[in-house]
């Protein structure tokens, strides 16, 4: 823990405001590792600057992949399907980042030399299995055999064999796994994935990588195999909805407030958050809407609501908002009601065990709550008015949990003092200083 923190002792006074967020983080990563792939030189406009999406980068410089990054785009010098620089004793630093680490593996899958993936204390306690064991049936090894935590070593092969993969936990990043392996391994990978997010079938199909998807009910099945050449692909990358959510969250619980968020990613598989919150009664509109590269967006418009209500949140919907529920929780927090939301074991595996530590923060703040390992009941308070003092640390610097602390700082009052601020940087680089902007708050 550094003893930088930032210190909120006012709530925000009523506003009307028009933003943009950082650009989207899924789509960045994405973006880079593919385009790492392609053949020729693929630049994208707002791609995000975060320090996960850097952490990417420096993978694939270590792997001989040139790439320039200038505040007015990032360009790709593409290397073609397994054109990396294989060098012996690699190490790849994936940082904090569970999307960089599990996402570069497939691509190293014919590596001739062991490379050794690391990252920071939190994703050193995240659970790789669900990407090794897939890998090492399409015929990758790892060492230490069997090991489920970073550090891990992967060493490629020349005979590698389609599988077909049953992805139950409705995760995109072990679906996109797979996806990323067919690129190199010969035949038609068959996957069968319950609904996440779809940017990587999207960017499969501007790629012309070959692609067959069925939907049936709440299950994606996938058919890919490896193209013939993959060609260079410009994007511009639209504002993340997981960072929206903390300022759409703001509005909601300020008074007479109103805040436009422009260019934000309305991909479908994305938009639990706003369905969640309609539902609980919140004021959100759509504007502006567009489509580029398949990738839907538009400008959100949001009003301050002060009649929340609870929600029995249906399972369905935790996929499509799997990065926001900590800030739905708080909505919760201040909804009528007792709110209910079941399924959701994966929210413990993520950057901190999110369903935990959020309850802990709402107890905290005075909140009654009942946590099992999958699900949690908030007892809401509609007028939860806070004039104590919280300190928020010893959270694994879950970028997540620190801008979800700053927005009930904002709202709900006290005087709050929340260590290692730097932790938003992984996700959203921009969050501060759109506060100290448009919201006055100071840095200590
Ligand atoms: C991501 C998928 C989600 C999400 C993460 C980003 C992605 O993880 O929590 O922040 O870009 O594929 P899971 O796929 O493990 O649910």
């Amino acid at each position: 823990m550094s003893s930088k923190f930032l210190f909120i002792s006012n709530k925000v006074k009523k506003f009307s405001k028009t933003f943009e967020v950082d650009g989207d983080k899924s789509i960045s990563i994405r973006w880079l590792l593919l385009t790492s792939q392609a053949i020729g030189i693929s630049r994208a406009k707002n791609l995000l600057r975060s320090e996960d999406v850097l952490s990417a980068i420096e993978c694939l410089k270590k792997l001989g992949v040139k790439i320039k990054l200038s505040k007015k785009e990032c360009i790709v010098f593409g290397r073609g399907i397994n054109g990396f620089k294989f060098k012996k004793n690699l190490v790849l630093n994936a940082g904090n980042s569970g999307t960089v680490g599990r996402l570069m593996l497939p691509l190293l899958i014919k590596s001739p030399f062991k490379i050794k993936i690391i990252g920071d204390k939190s994703l050193s306690k995240r659970d790789f299995s669900r990407v090794t064991e897939p890998l090492n049936k399409i015929g990758v090894k790892f060492f230490p055999k069997g090991k489920k935590h970073l550090p891990i070593s992967i060493l490629g092969s020349n005979h590698l064999r389609p599988i077909d993969y049953h992805e139950k936990r409705g995760s995109a990043q072990c679906k996109t796994c797979v996806m990323l392996a067919s690129l190199n391994t010969p035949g038609e990978m068959r996957i069968y994935a319950k609904r996440s997010r779809d940017h990587t079938e999207l960017m499969f199909n501007n790629l012309n990588i070959p692609i067959e998807i069925k939907k049936k009910n709440n299950i994606d099945f996938i058919k890919t195999s490896s193209p013939d050449i993959l060609k260079a692909y410009n994007l511009s990358v639209p504002g993340d909805i997981s960072s929206a959510a903390f300022f759409i969250v703001l509005t909601l619980l300020s008074n007479n407030s109103k805040l436009v968020l422009k260019n934000i990613n309305l991909n479908p598989s994305r938009l639990g958050i706003l369905k969640i919150l309609k539902m609980m009664g919140a004021n959100i509109k759509i504007v502006k809407k567009d489509i580029n590269k398949g990738e839907k967006s538009g400008n959100i418009i949001v009003k301050s609501t002060n009649k929340l209500k609870a929600i029995n949140c249906p399972a369905s919907l935790n996929s499509s908002a799997i990065d926001e529920f900590l800030i739905i929780f708080l909505i919760a927090a201040r909804s009528e009601g007792i709110s209910h939301f079941k399924n959701l074991s994966e929210l413990n595996k993520k950057e901190s065990p999110r369903l935990k530590l959020g309850s802990k923060i709402l107890n905290m703040i005075g909140i009654k709550t009942k946590v099992t390992e999958h699900s949690i009941k908030i007892y809401g308070k509609p007028n939860l008015n806070l004039n104590q003092n919280y300190e928020i640390k010893n959270y694994l610097k879950d970028h997540r949990i620190m801008a979800m602390c700053t927005i009930a700082a904002l709202t709900l009052g006290g005087k709050w003092k929340i260590y290692d601020p730097d932790s938003i940087n992984t996700s959203f680089p921009s969050f501060t200083e759109i506060l100290k902007k448009n919201f006055k708050v100071k840095l200590k």
